[in-house]
């Protein structure tokens, strides 16, 4: 790359765009968001969807594990994307879902989360989040 571009990327702005992505059946419009927002700041932190959480935030721990989901020739293909080293806009147009999404509507947990809860699972300490 010549040194001439590098420095204009360098000194380009970061130009805020819209954001669509699909959520509980509904299409999610975030507005304009910053290409350098990750996934797990416009959750938590723009859409105060709090069940995704931040451990080692440098992708190692899985702590902030969303599935994304996307059309594949007439089928939903799924994959386990973290949050926290992901840009927001990577979802664009995509699918998601969160911890939050695997109990029924009425709070009724989904069968793993019960048996997390029945047998006292927790994680070891290294990257279990505060919040
Ligand atoms: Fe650890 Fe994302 S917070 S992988």
């Amino acid at each position: 790359m010549s040194k001439t571009l590098v420095s204009s990327l360098k000194s380009a702005p970061l130009v805020s765009s819209p954001l669509r992505f699909w959520h509980r059946g509904q299409v999610m419009n975030p507005g304009n968001v910053p290409p350098d927002r990750t996934l797990l700041d416009l959750l938590r932190e723009d859409l105060h969807l709090s069940a995704t959480k931040e451990g080692c935030a440098a992708g190692d721990c899985g702590a902030c594990t969303v599935v994304v989901a996307e059309p594949v020739n007439g089928r939903l293909q799924y994959r386990a994307v973290n949050s926290c080293i992901k840009p927001a806009h990577a979802i664009d147009g995509l699918a998601l879902w969160t911890a939050a999404d695997l109990a029924l509507p009425d709070g009724t947990l989904h069968p793993v989360q019960q048996a997390m809860v029945a047998c006292h699972g927790s994680q070891c300490g290294f990257c279990t989040p505060v919040l």
